[in-house]
């Protein structure tokens, strides 16, 4: 198993990153690994593209979407792509004077989202980077969207201090986060992108892609294969277009609007695709009642409510113990 490839993928908020070894398990004990290379992997809420890259290094054949531009970015960069590496050259062009007074998204964001400089900065390299053809302009927009998480603690761009540290006013910082927003300033430069670009280009390797953007449902109405893994939004939770419409917009996408589709929907709309896996859980969700909700579908094979806190370091104790993720896999 190739290693390292996962850093290429961006801090996305409840991706999948480390429960992959367990879903690839799960598989294995429906389908064997010998039969991967002859079967299509669909991933229609594909996020970070952790699990649609794993998929691709056990040699499915992988299609990855997402309703978010820069999950379907992500997917471009490292699903479809699998031959073409940014060169240091690549990322020194996003600073040729062409660009200089770039004015974009960013600059409109100030002072809401980012400081004069940051937005100055983020405004030349990304109008630079789209410029670029397939898959290079990808790959390029993919290494700043993990520069501008960086900028931010725990990658978190709405983090409640973060405007008074655009500002520059440190006394209203959280001292603990202190640190982090001077050490930030550093990685407006050439070479911190490039530095982010190399691990970029550790999620680029043989094998077979395909990259969409759209609603999970659409998505699946119109494509076929053999496994389908499904991780849709908890219903409730996480509000991806809160924590990612910004990114979205800096990629020249727009925010999304589309309400996350309903776990019968979709079940019904994967009913054509032999083997299921689904991720799932959220306030008022339990393993019981989601198994018989899978089951009025498709046949349950195997059920796992497994600890999974998201984001341990903020969030309190008790809601931790209380975090878990739930894996169904279902056959037909
Ligand atoms: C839990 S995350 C997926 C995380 C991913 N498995 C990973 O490992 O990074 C849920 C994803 O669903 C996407 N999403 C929300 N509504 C959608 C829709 N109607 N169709 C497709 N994707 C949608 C969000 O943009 C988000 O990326």
């Amino acid at each position: 198993m190739r290693s390292g490839f996962l850093d290429a993928t961006p801090a996305y908020l409840g991706n999948k990153r480390r429960l992959c070894p367990l879903i690839f398990a799960l598989i294995e004990e429906q389908l064997p690994r010998q039969s991967w290379a002859a079967s299509r992997f669909l991933d229609p809420f594909c996020g970070s593209c952790a699990v649609a890259l794993y998929a691709k290094t056990g040699g499915f054949q992988v299609s990855a979407s997402d309703v978010s531009e820069l999950a379907a970015t992500t997917a471009r960069a490292l699903v479809a792509n699998s031959h073409v590496r940014l060169q240091q050259e690549d990322v020194l062009a996003l600073f040729a004077d062409g660009h200089k007074n770039s004015e974009g998204v960013a600059a409109r964001q100030v002072r809401a989202a980012f400081s004069e400089q940051e937005a100055g900065f983020l405004d030349r390299v990304l109008a630079a980077a789209r410029e670029r053809p397939e898959p290079k302009r990808s790959l390029l927009l993919l290494a700043i969207t993990k520069l501008v998480l960086r900028l931010r603690p725990m990658s978190l761009l709405t983090a409640s201090d973060a405007g008074a540290a655009i500002v520059g006013d440190y006394d209203r910082v959280s001292p603990r986060r202190l640190g982090h927003y001077l050490r930030a300033r550093q990685l407006l430069s050439p070479d911190a992108l490039w530095a982010v670009a190399q691990e970029v280009n550790k999620g680029v390797f043989g094998g077979r892609g395909e990259a969409g953007r759209g609603d999970a449902i659409e998505f699946l109405v119109g494509e076929s294969g053999e496994v389908v893994y499904l991780d849709p939004p908890y219903p409730g939770t996480s509000d991806y277009r809160g924590a990612y419409g910004l990114l979205d917009e800096l990629l020249g996408g727009e925010r999304v609007s589309l309400p996350a589709p309903t776990l019968d929907d979709l079940l019904g709309a994967s009913r054509h695709i032999p083997l299921l896996v689904l991720s799932y859980g959220g306030p008022g969700v339990d393993l019981d009642g989601l198994v018989s909700r899978v089951g009025r579908h498709r046949p349950v094979l195997r059920a796992l409510a497994v600890p999974y806190p998201h984001l341990p370091s903020i969030a309190s104790e008790e809601k931790n113990a209380r975090n878990q993720e739930f894996i169904v896999v279902a056959g037909s």
